[in-house]
């Protein structure tokens, strides 16, 4: 069976949910938002079109819901781009990895919801992160002018930057900055990419500072920054890898790698450094690739890194219209334009990167029959609960033969298991405790036409305001696991010590409504109001020289969407 159809047919609406089994849980308070892609169908790959945030209360009778509903919302996130998009569609084409145009390219900003005190950012890889407001979600402003991102990184016409970047900045509680990266163009060592380490300081949104890794390039992408109070972590992911023949329209040849470099970076070292300078970082290399990855805060015994292993998940691969799955049947329409699912099941580890030896240390290693599709996973973000974290949550989605291509099986002849891929097996939510990385608790979701998605974790009891509960580190708590699923969408909330005994409490919409697919979530106190900093207008980079790049009939659009976004602030 494949995923649910509603996935790319379900329309992006706001509505209500009410308990439908279970109790909702007194000491359970904030929201948990999702990114999300609007699937236009008129990209080949869906998950690069326009962004969408979503919202889910945990609080009835907010956010506009009735009395004893949850309010369910879901926002366009109109960067200058979209609008730009909104107002010019023709001038706008599809490509495989988004949109091309003569503005540049935009920012669709659809991947990773990054919520940082009582403000709200959006991410995608391939653009700066874009402040939205914490009470309507409206766009409000990129970050850092882009020339002290250091300039686009790959030179092209436009007024919109091209900034490949990464859909998971981390915020650093000490220093009060996010900490992110670009990627650009380079020919020496080799031809590739070349990370720069990129810090945005919290009252500053007009600028940010940059420092590329010495002697470094290399041919992915870097989808999540961790950190220690001390370091920075980096890596090449592995399981992206732009196809140059697929984007001169041939078809895809290269397949993502067996190990990848890792990058540690001391924060020290930047202390005062001056913004370009390059830095050298310490370097490892780590099995399987992963997008994913999370340090534990507190790095006085080591620095102790959950690894997400995607073993043979590349998410270069999509679904086509014309594909067969590895069973030999046409694709599902409702499939088209997704990712490729996992062909392996999966690895979770925790591992300590020792600088001084260069050696990392297994602390504990999961993999089973079934750990297919890790999809994502929840912890708690709260700098107590990552300083001592206890359980680590992960969705697994289970095996999907159904959205996977016969091409991308015959790419990986000889590294894939036709015999573990034919058939469907149940999701399951997990607890792994850290760092063993033993599994403490499993709910099974058998029916395989449940879609289990992004999990987001909740401290219990957590103070208006706070993240953090009263026990940290993820096992007090609820696990809020959304269900997607053609006869309805549901939200199952677990306790998070308990998720082997099932969901306390399920919610269900009034209407038994269907949501389109959600990328990651992440879980925030309720904020409202807008907080008071400086913050980049898109007027601020429209220099004659970018003008003149445009073509001139397409300057009044550009001239009044930069009057409309230097309103929002
Ligand atoms: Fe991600």
């Amino acid at each position: 069976m494949p995923t649910p159809r509603t996935l790319t047919t379900a329309p992006h609406a706001d509505f209500e949910l009410e308990v439908a089994s279970g109790t909702w849980p007194e000491d359970i308070s904030g929201e948990v938002v999702f990114s999300s892609f609007q699937n236009s169908h008129s990209l080949p790959y869906a998950i690069f079109d326009w962004g969408s945030i979503c919202r889910l209360s945990l609080e009835q009778g907010s956010r506009g819901a009735g009395p004893g509903r949850f309010a369910w919302q879901s926002r366009s996130i109109q960067t200058p781009g979209k609008r730009l998009f909104d107002r010019h569609p023709e001038q706008f084409a599809p490509g495989p990895i988004g949109y091309f145009s003569p503005f540049g390219p935009p920012n669709a900003s659809n991947t990773a919801p990054l919520p940082w005190g009582d403000r709200l950012y959006t991410t995608w890889d391939a653009g700066r992160p874009v402040e939205l407001h914490p009470e309507t979600l409206e766009f409000v402003a990129e970050v850092g002018h882009v020339d002290s991102w250091g300039g686009s990184s790959m030179e092209m016409p436009g007024v919109l930057p091209f900034l490949f970047s990464t859909a998971h900045p981390v915020a650093d509680p000490e220093r009060h900055c996010l900490w992110t990266v670009k990627l650009e163009l380079v020919m020496e060592p080799t031809f590739g990419m070349r990370p720069s380490v990129v810090r945005y300081d919290r009252d500053d949104g007009t600028q940010v500072r940059h420092w590329p890794l010495e002697g470094v390039s290399f041919g992915g992408s870097i989808h999540t920054v961790s950190q220690t109070r001390d370091w920075i972590i980096l890596c090449d992911s592995g399981n992206f890898k732009a196809d140059p023949s697929e984007m001169m329209g041939g078809e895809r040849s290269l397949t993502i790698d067996k190990e990848v470099p890792v990058w540690l970076i001391r924060k020290d070292q930047l202390h005062g450094l001056a913004s370009g300078t390059p830095v050298t970082p310490v370097c490892f290399t780590m099995s399987p690739p992963t997008g994913h990855y999370y340090a534990r805060w507190d790095d006085t015994d080591g620095i102790s890194v959950v690894w997400e292993g995607m073993d043979l998940m590349d998410l270069g691969l999509s679904l086509r219209p014309d594909d067969l799955d590895v069973n030999g049947n046409p694709i599902d329409p409702g499939a088209v334009g997704l990712y490729n699912m996992a062909m392996a099941p999966e690895t979770i580890t925790e591992v300590i990167f020792d600088p001084d030896s260069g050696k990392i240390l297994e602390q504990g290693l999961f993999k089973q029959d079934w750990t297919f599709n890790l999809q994502l996973s929840a912890m708690d973000w709260s700098v107590e609960g990552m300083s001592a974290p206890t359980l680590h949550h992960v969705t697994y989605q289970g095996c999907r033969p159904g959205n996977i291509s016969r091409r991308a099986a015959k790419l990986y002849e000889g590294r894939i298991d036709l015999d573990q891929v034919r058939e469907d097996t149940p999701g399951a939510l997990c607890s792994f405790e850290r760092p063993s990385m033993e599994l403490k608790a499993r709910w099974e979701y058998p029916d395989v036409s449940d879609h289990i998605t992004s999990p987001a974790f909740v401290p219990r009891g957590a103070p208006r305001g706070h993240y953090a509960g009263g026990q940290p580190g993820g096992h007090d708590g609820y696990v809020v696991q959304p269900v997607c699923n053609d006869n309805g969408f549901r939200v199952d909330v677990f306790d998070a010590a308990k998720v082997s005994a099932g969901p306390v409490a399920t919610l269900v919409g009034t209407n038994k409504e269907c949501i389109p697919a959600v990328l990651h979530s992440a879980w925030m106190p309720a904020c409202h109001g807008l907080a008071d900093a400086e913050r980049l207008r898109f007027s601020d980079e429209l220099s004659d020289e970018r003008m003149a790049s445009v073509p001139e009939e397409l300057h009044p659009a550009i001239r009044a969407v930069a009057e409309e976004c230097d309103s929002l602030q």
